[in-house]
């Protein structure tokens, strides 16, 4: 399989096994570099704009020159993932600095490396989905640039190592006694019917996150950008996640305590629905 796979690389669509970059880069001695995961879904990219505002911003705030137009960089993934033939899955876009010898300063002349790789994906589960997940909390040790989608997540490695520890889908992340994010996915909780999430104040500004916001507002249902305890966030009425890889999906026990009634919550189901209907419009040919 592996060998058959085609790789994008600066430009190139290569064999999997001929893609190579050097030791030298600097994604790989520093983490200096930024990536974005694309949903392909019926062969397109869902909500790709978004992802390529997101992947613009972080290159711009860490001064990196993205080596393709934005047309480019949309025309690669398509490429990638149709060359590969994925139609359910996803690319994962890595950008870095590029090669230079090792040395902190930001390096003169440097090409950046932007590699995409394209794989079929089955989702986060359907059993998961229906019945919801367990997840644990665990600190926040990450750095002050969360917001930006950088390739250094050894603390999101950490903490979602935590969890499969415990047997749990995702560890949500708890800073100065509030909940932020999940190790690979944005979180809400619904208390007196009214829905939180945790404001873009170092965290990552989430795109299932975005379109779930605007989605239940739409539906009428109160949403707030807040910050909630950590108390709060485990006496919830329901709790969910979003994300690409994520989808929207109910959390049904935190830190081995039952959320609510320990079923998937009405709120929930509903970010459900708005999601499969986004999904639905988009696979009859809708843009996102
Ligand atoms: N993760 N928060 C963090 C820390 C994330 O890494 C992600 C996505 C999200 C959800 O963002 P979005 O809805 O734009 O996918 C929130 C990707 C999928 C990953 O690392 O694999």
């Amino acid at each position: 399989m592996l060998s058959e796979e085609k790789v994008y690389l600066n430009g190139e669509l290569l064999l999997h096994g001929e893609a190579k970059v050097s030791v030298e880069d600097r994604g790989f001695n520093f983490a200096d570099g930024i990536y974005e995961v694309v949903r392909i879904v019926a062969g397109r990219p869902f909500r790709v704009e978004s992802h390529l505002d997101r992947l613009e911003g972080g290159a711009r705030a860490l001064e990196i020159d993205l080596p393709a137009s934005r047309e480019k960089v949309d025309a690669a993934i398509r490429s990638v993932a149709a060359a590969n033939k994925v139609t359910e899955g996803t690319v994962y876009i890595q950008l870095t600095r590029g090669v230079a010898p090792r040395s902190h300063p930001f390096p003169k002349g440097a090409k950046p490396t932007l590699v995409m790789l394209a794989r079929p994906s089955a989702g986060p589960g359907e059993g998961n989905l229906e019945n919801g997940v367990s997840i644990v909390t665990a600190p926040d040790l990450r750095w002050g640039y969360c917001d930006v989608k950088t390739i250094g997540l050894l603390p999101n490695v950490i903490a979602l190592q935590r969890a499969r520890v415990e047997g749990c889908f995702e560890a949500v992340m708890v800073r100065d006694g509030f909940v932020t994010e999940g190790s690979h996915s944005s979180t809400f909780c619904v208390r007196g019917g009214a829905v939180s999430t945790y404001p873009i104040d170092n965290i990552l500004p989430g795109i299932t996150r975005k379109f779930l916001m605007d989605a239940l507002r739409a539906e009428g249902v109160e949403v707030h950008e807040a910050a909630v305890s950590l108390e709060d966030y485990r006496t919830a009425d329901e709790l969910l996640l979003t994300g690409t890889t994520t989808e929207v999906m109910p959390v049904v026990r935190v830190d081995g305590e039952t959320v609510g009634s320990g079923i998937p919550g009405e709120i929930t189901r509903l970010g459900q629905e708005l999601q499969r209907r986004a999904l639905e419009a988009f696979r009859k040919g809708g843009t996102s």
